[in-house]
């Protein structure tokens, strides 16, 4: 019973899953992974460029990439002034997640400066804002084109170098919308639900070859995602940030956890503020109360639980 009353505590008042809460404690940092070479996609913000202040700190190597250049460069300036790096050792390496025929040729040119790919952080991603019924067929297929196909383009590039190597470790950024439904974001709950499904099998194919795959699924965290969101149109931006007291995890905090998860290459992991890492829990393990539960509880409450945005969501 004691343990019990214990495992419901960490699950309601923490802020990732049990097991991450346990590398944090007893397992390596992220100082273990030092010298390593670190490919992070969009890295020019959020969880991404904190990362790369993470990863920096304890002293990987790093490879920053995303389409905005000189904001990159501004990501590698203040890696060099507040990590254990130096110059050479972080890489700009702009990047368009949808051109798929130009990442072979990154992959080469990673190879040619590091020599060796250890960990492929694929981050890059935009959200959506709009009702299924409304959202445009084009924008589903941009979502999937820039979520699914443009990471699967990448790691299957990257994959070859590491199993010459017999070794490496693939890291996806997915989202806690790639647990559960996320409603007013379909398509990106869609496809981050088809990314995780192509990581499990990637994970038994590759363990042959002593390359692990990991997927993290943060909930709500301080960023510009909302910003750039695809909306029910072709082409447009949400364009709305935000606001700083909203719920959401620190990006730093969140940053954090993920080198905890990379550094004992933990095969998925849950970050989150509370209630939806209690939600996810809820979802997992009890899947047909929840569906009651979560269903009923409507469409307002939930997007305003999500972002704050209940009304543009409704007006939409
Ligand atoms: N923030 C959250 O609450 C949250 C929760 C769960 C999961 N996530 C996931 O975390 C990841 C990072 O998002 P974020 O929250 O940090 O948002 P963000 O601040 O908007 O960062 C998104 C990054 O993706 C890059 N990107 C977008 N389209 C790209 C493309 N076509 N090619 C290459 N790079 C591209 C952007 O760089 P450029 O514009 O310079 O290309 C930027 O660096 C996303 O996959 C998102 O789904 C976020």
């Amino acid at each position: 019973m004691a343990i019990f009353i214990f495992v419901c505590w960490r699950i309601l008042f923490s802020d990732c899953d049990l097991i991450l809460q346990l590398a944090e404690k007893f397992g390596k940092s992220p100082a273990s992974l030092a010298g390593k070479v670190v490919w992070i996609t969009g890295a020019s913000s959020g969880i991404g460029e904190f990362t790369a202040y993470e990863l920096a700190k304890a002293g990987c190597r790093l490879v920053l990439s995303a389409r905005r250049k000189e904001e990159l460069e501004r990501v590698k300036s203040q890696c060099l002034v507040s990590g254990k790096v130096k110059d050479d050792d972080v890489l700009v390496l702009p990047l368009d997640m949808l051109k798929t025929d130009t990442h072979a040729a990154a992959v080469e040119t990673v190879l040619q400066h590091f020599s060796k790919i250890d960990i492929l952080f694929s981050n890059a991603g935009r959200s959506h804002r709009g009702m299924f019924e409304s959202t445009s067929l084009d924008v589903d297929r941009e979502m999937f084109e820039l979520t699914v196909f443009g990471n699967m383009s990448l790691i299957k590039a990257t994959l070859p170098s590491m199993k010459e190597r017999k070794e490496g470790h693939i890291f996806v950024m997915s989202s806690a919308a790639g647990k559960l439904g996320a409603p007013a974001s379909s398509p990106y709950t869609g496809a981050k639900h088809a990314l995780q499904g192509y990581c499990d099998c990637l994970r038994m194919e590759l363990i042959q070859y002593n390359i692990d795959v990991s997927v993290v699924c943060p909930g709500p965290v301080h960023s510009n995602l909302l910003q750039y969101s695809f909306t029910e149109k072709s082409g447009e931006f949400y364009g709305k940030a935000w606001s700083k007291d909203e719920n959401r995890m620190t990006t730093s905090r969140c940053a954090e956890l993920i080198g905890i998860m990379m550094a004992n290459k933990l095969g998925e992991g849950w970050i989150s503020p509370q209630p939806i890492l209690a939600l996810m829990y809820f979802n997992q393990y009890l899947p047909w109360p929840f569906q009651r539960v979560f269903t009923r509880m409507g469409m307002k409450a939930v997007a305003k639980m999500r972002d704050g945005d209940a009304k543009e969501a409704k007006e939409k």
